[in-house]
């Protein structure tokens, strides 16, 4: 059975909720991202704890950003986890994303663009020279040129941040919604995933369309992954 270019958001408190849905959903679900609240709460055992259960990859969404010398020691210490993706915010620039890269090289350094919560108002407030696309696009090639394989931005970004860092980079971006919760929830400028991979992305991230039918059980949830990396393979 191959599984979707899906990245799933495994966005829950307790633990072995998490476990049950990575358990419900594996056989569709390529990757799993487990992000900083996991991480802080259930530290090291609890991504070790969700790898048992799987052989898909490990999104490991850190979004690190710090100093170069702070960010390579963070990297080291997570490095035994074998991430496939570890996250950083381009903006900390090309030798901090570089750091990264030579602490894991055996993991795809991802570099974080503009975050999707940003509007343009908040771009230029924080002190961008340029608009949201321009600044998304500029930050990619920051962390491309620094050796980072993988790039995370938004829907409507990857065309250009494509055609900026050329076909090698892994392009991921969440923000997607299926056509039928397009409106549904606080995602605004969103795409469906098919159109995400068409225009360019390799993997989308997504989160509640799929988690929200745990309640229904492993069998909904299992069955709602299957139906939307359907459209994706
Ligand atoms: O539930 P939903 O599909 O909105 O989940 C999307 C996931 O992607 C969440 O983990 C969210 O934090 C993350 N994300 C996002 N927008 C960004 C960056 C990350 O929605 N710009």
């Amino acid at each position: 059975m191959s599984k979707a270019p899906i990245v799933l958001a495994v966005d829950t408190p307790d633990l072995s909720t998490a476990i049950e849905w990575v358990k419900a959903t594996q056989d569709h679900i390529s990757v799993f991202k487990l992000g900083l609240e996991f991480f802080l709460t259930f530290g090291a055992d609890g991504i070790k704890a969700v790898k048992d259960v799987t052989d898909s990859d490990i999104f490991l969404d850190l979004k690190l950003h710090d100093i170069p010398h702070t960010v390579s020691g963070a990297a080291k210490a997570v490095a035994h986890l074998a991430p496939k993706f570890l996250t950083v915010h381009a903006s900390g620039g090309q030798a901090m994303v570089k750091a990264a890269v030579d602490a894991m090289p055996n993991t795809l350094i991802t570099g974080v663009t503009i975050l999707t919560s940003l509007s343009e108002q908040d771009v230029q407030e924080v002190g961008f020279a340029s608009n949201a696309l321009n600044s998304a696009v500029s930050l990619a090639k920051v962390a491309t040129s620094a050796g980072a394989a993988a790039i995370v931005c938004s829907p409507l970004e990857i065309a250009a941040v494509r055609s900026a860092v050329g076909n090698s980079a892994v392009i991921i971006t969440p923000g997607v919604r299926p056509a039928e919760m397009v409106g549904s929830d606080d995602q605004q400028r969103t795409m469906t995933p098919e159109d995400a991979i068409a225009a360019g992305a390799n993997f989308v991230v997504i989160g509640r369309p799929i988690t929200q039918s745990w309640a229904k059980g492993a069998q909904a949830m299992k069955e709602r992954a299957q139906e939307i990396g359907s459209l994706l393979i």
